[in-house]
């Protein structure tokens, strides 16, 4: 049920860099358009010793405002929040949480608390604090919702033991795992074009789809975070979480209905059905220099190993066997320091008959979840006027060229917030469904941190990736549209 409308949100990790920018810009957007309860506090909460002022100074400049309305609400919004300085392992800080926690409850008559936590923290953390909350600060008559932020767990055992150690402490129904890629627009669009949509719906299968490709790109590399990603390389920070998430939605079978549980039920059933990844079916990469050398290689950075081999770049051939999508290949494709910012889905449908054609392309949809959301399908059409050729073109439902601007498409994590205020687990990961995802990369991880794997093929910041790219695309049966007969835009032909 959602929360009412007198609830305290207390931040763990305030003085963090995710909350200064994720958590409280995502709830200022949520209390500029009027989504947050109409009587709320929000308690940051954090091991530096920071004043007031230093805090609000730490957060407010992510804040996003467009008009001077905004930036009156900016103070409404601080006027809303504290600072509390306290350790996560004794209980000295969370009595005094309690206290102020308490005060507000009783200004507001409140009978059963409401009390959401948000752990922004590192998961070498996530227990203890856990442990303290539920001794501590738990109403006992009351509800509590917790939200934790990946990463859970490295590899499948110690994701198990952080499940192990949080069980007793708070219930499937009050945890909220965040990924934040399930909060993204066009990843919520999933479920309706997919299954909204006869044309899509009747396609959607190994009959007609020829191969699936989901592709992660950064514009920057690891500069500045280099000390822990060099522990968790390119596979665990987007792959086996973001991509994945996304992967399922894209191919699990019809829900009953839009409930959460209906959902995830489905999420988790698809999962089952992957294939192990095959170790022999992948493309690691690292970047070096770009090119004109102003940009540093991975190894340049002095937090990482001299020596090391951490993967900045995957790509993974992945296999489901089931009767929809058996022998369709797919393609997880991640990584850091190249060309563009650009994460994207692409379902390539198999050739028309040949007869009639000489030649002919094959459609493809493309489902772009950032920057500038886009679906646009790949089509063949006669080139207008007396032309009797044929020629690729598309069907474009581009988000900005189509709805107002005004209109408020919210970030990620506002809409997670939002969605857990409201108890709606939908776009959260269920325990079972982070489980199978680990037993699926567990071993692979363990092969490409083994001295057996190859060692990742270098590219320069900026590039493309490796070069074995087109041919390892190639291989999972993509066909590179001819670029001679496309473009995008398209232009009219003369
Ligand atoms: C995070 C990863 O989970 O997702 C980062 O740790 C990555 O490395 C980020 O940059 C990408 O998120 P977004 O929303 O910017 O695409």
């Amino acid at each position: 049920a959602p929360f009412g409308d007198h609830v305290s949100i207390v931040v763990f990790g305030a003085s963090g860099d995710l909350a200064k920018k994720k958590t409280f810009p995502a709830l200022f957007g949520l209390f500029r358009q009027g989504q947050l309860p109409a009587s709320v506090k929000i308690f940051g909460y954090a091991r530096s010793k920071l004043s007031q002022e230093d805090f609000r100074e730490r957060v407010e400049p992510n804040f996003k405002t467009k008009n001077d309305k905004d930036k009156e609400k900016v103070k409404e919004f601080l006027d809303l929040c504290t600072y509390h300085s306290g350790q996560y392992d004794t209980d000295e800080g969370y009595k005094e949480l309690l206290k102020e926690i308490t005060e507000f409850e009783k200004s507001g008559n409140v009978s059963k608390p409401e009390r959401l936590f948000y752990l922004a923290l590192p998961p070498s953390t996530f227990t203890v604090v856990a442990l303290q909350l539920k001794k501590l600060v738990y109403p006992e008559n009351g509800a509590v919702r917790l939200i934790v932020e990946k990463p859970f767990g490295h590899d499948l055992e110690s994701a198990r033991k952080l499940q192990k150690d949080l069980a007793p402490l708070f219930s499937e129904e009050e945890l909220y795992r965040i990924d934040h890629y399930l909060g993204k627009e066009m990843v919520k669009n999933l479920l309706v074009l997919r299954f909204g949509n006869q044309l899509l719906n009747a396609a959607w299968n190994k009959e007609h789809i020829q191969s699936i490709q989901i592709s992660f790109k950064e514009a920057f590399g690891t500069e500045g975070r280099g000390g822990y990603f060099d522990e968790i390389g390119i596979v665990r920070d987007v792959m086996q979480n973001h991509i994945l998430q996304v992967l399922t939605l894209l191919t699990m079978e019809r829900p009953v209905s839009f409930d959460p549980e209906a959902i995830r039920d489905e999420k988790v059933k698809v999962l089952k059905a992957f294939a192990p990844l095959n170790n022999d079916d992948i493309l690691l990469g690292q970047y070096s220099k770009s090119e004109d050398g102003k940009k540093p290689g991975y190894l340049d950075d002095e937090t990482v190993k001299k020596d090391s081999k951490c993967v900045t770049y995957a790509a993974i051939g992945a296999r489901i066997n089931n009767e929809r999508w058996e022998d369709v290949p797919i393609v997880m494709r991640a990584g850091k320091a190249l060309d563009e910012s650009k994460v994207e889905i692409r379902i390539q449908f198999k050739p028309v008959p040949r007869g009639m054609f000489e030649q002919i392309q094959s459609n493809e949809l493309v489902i772009r979840i950032q920057p500038d959301e886009a679906v646009y399908m790949k089509i063949n059409s006669k080139i207008p006027g007396i032309s009797t050729e044929t020629a690729l073109t598309d069907l474009d439902l581009t988000y900005s060229k189509r709805y107002s601007k005004d209109f408020w498409i919210p970030e990620a994590y506002e809409t997670l917030i939002r969605d857990c205020l409201l108890g709606n687990h939908s776009n959260f990961v269920r325990d079972d469904e982070l489980d199978v995802s680990w037993q699926l990369f567990t071993p692979l991880l363990n092969y490409i941190e083994s001295d057996k794997a190859p060692v990742p093929e270098k590219y320069p910041y900026g590039s493309k990736g490796p070069k074995g790219l087109r041919d390892f695309l190639g291989k999972h049966n993509y066909v590179f549209t001819d670029e001679g007969t496309y473009q995008w835009p398209l232009t009219r032909p003369d």
